[in-house]
């Protein structure tokens, strides 16, 4: 059996999911992180690679067998497309291919050119354009940025002068410098599906649900992500249309195009009560769904990706652990605005485990350096206990001044279908 060493780019919680993966599979000889972070660390060797170029000459030196680009913005910056040229083997879609993320009138126009259901949108490039289009747009009214808002381009406006506001902020901003979408609001719940593709056949993970808001009880602003978990019992009679009407067109479509699609799809989707719509799409795995649905996946990840790079991608069934999963996020007090860091992290004896995120070395041992610090992963026979056993565990981690919310797994996902 021939094994293989492995780089994942990035430094959170979704590339130590990622590394904790691979190191599980019997093909993997190695894993290394850049530039992964200080409890990732404690785990796998991590590399600080500041450029391509130096990426590119790990990879000889180590003889990298394949690259795995966790985060969106090496991407969107063409990481890929620099390693692929030069032979590297990268699990991750191309710059042109990854503007299904960066660029949400892109994203949108392939959906409408093969069909795939999604919200109703205008775009508007100026604050007189806005003037002329929004009173006459139904509220609440979804505007976002055309562009890379790391989380932040969405608003949802209830009364046109809200919107107008919103929108000529958003003009302003660089992420809206290409314009602004003012979207139909769609009513229903949502939940995120990860597509394995090498451009023509793909499959499918189990469905996740991330929770954004910061309070309990979906309150307060939206984060990066405060907890996710697997499976959502109540998405399944959903898949074979998401799969059927959206995910086997759009890759129709971007090869058509001549950008075909490779690498990890994310599907941001809300249930509404006629269909599965299409919220958004990710050049990459979520964060901190990753965190849940991968410790679930029995499949050998370094055979899955080689599946990819061989073209057979539509011919795996992933295998999973029954159950559930469970990832709660601590976090920093203050974020996602202002929050201290270098909060120390204490950790006793855990039933399950952590993923780090922010953290650093401190002089004793780690030490928070970003809002989110850990997510902690439990795995149960079913949701209410994978979510007791996660709870459990983060009364055994210790970081004073930080928060996690108390409801993770516990959203009701109800919407009355019409046929
Ligand atoms: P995004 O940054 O596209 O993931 O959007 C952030 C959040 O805004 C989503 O997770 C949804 O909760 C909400 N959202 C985005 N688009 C819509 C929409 N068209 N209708 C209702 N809610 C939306
Ligand atoms: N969980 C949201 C994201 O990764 O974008």
């Amino acid at each position: 059996m021939n094994k293989v060493k492995v780089l994942i780019i990035g430094g959170g919680g979704r590339e130590h999911a990622l590394a904790h993966a691979f190191a599980r599979s019997a093909r993997c000889e190695k894993v290394f992180v850049s530039p992964g972070n200080a409890g990732i660390a404690l785990e796998y060797p991590c590399v600080l690679l500041p450029d391509k170029e130096k990426i590119y000459d790990f990879c000889e030196k180590e003889g990298i067998g394949m690259v795995f680009i966790g985060p969106e913005q090496p991407i969107a910056e063409g990481l890929s497309d620099y390693l692929k040229a030069k032979g590297v083997r990268v699990i991750a879609p191309s710059q042109a291919a990854a503007r299904l993320e960066t660029s949400k009138a892109f994203a949108k126009e392939i959906m409408q050119n093969c069909g795939a259901p999604c919200a109703g949108y205008r775009m508007i490039h100026s604050p007189d354009e806005a003037k002329e289009i929004l009173p006459g747009l139904k509220l609440p009214i979804v505007l976002k940025a055309d562009g890379l808002a790391a989380g932040k381009g969405v608003i949802i406006a209830h009364s046109h002068e809200e919107a107008q506001e919103a929108c000529n902020e958003l003009l302003a901003a660089q992420c809206g410098a290409d314009g602004v979408l003012a979207e139909e609001y769609l009513e229903g719940w949502e939940a995120s599906l990860f597509v394995f593709t090498d451009s023509e056949g793909f499959c499918t993970t189990v469905f996740a649900q991330d929770h954004k808001q910061l309070l309990d009880g979906d309150e307060g602003p939206n984060t990066g992500g405060m907890g996710a978990y697997c499976p959502v019992a109540e998405a399944e009679p959903y898949r074979h249309e998401v799969e059927e009407r959206i995910v086997a067109p759009v890759l129709t479509e971007m090869k058509k195009r001549g950008t075909p699609y490779f690498g990890v799809l994310y599907v941001g989707l809300m249930m509404t009560a006629r269909d599965a719509h299409v919220i958004e799409f990710n050049c990459r795995f979520g964060d901190p769904e990753a965190q849940a649905v991968l410790p679930m996946l029995k499949t050998d990840f370094v055979e899955l990706c080689e599946a990819m790079f061989e073209g057979k991608a539509g011919q795996i069934q992933l295998d999973w652990l029954e159950g559930s999963s469970v990832a709660v996020i601590m976090a920093a007090e203050g974020y996602p605005g202002d929050y201290k860091k270098s909060l120390p992290i204490s950790i006793d004896e855990l039933d399950g485990r952590v993923y780090y995120s922010g953290v650093a070395k401190g002089e004793t041992g780690l030490i928070s350096s970003g809002g989110r610090i850990l997510a902690a992963v439990n795995k149960g026979e079913n949701l209410k206990q994978a979510r007791e056993k996660a709870y459990a565990d983060i009364g055994r981690i210790s970081i004073p001044q930080s928060i996690y919310r108390k409801d993770i797994g516990m959203r009701i996902n109800r919407i009355s279908r019409v046929e």
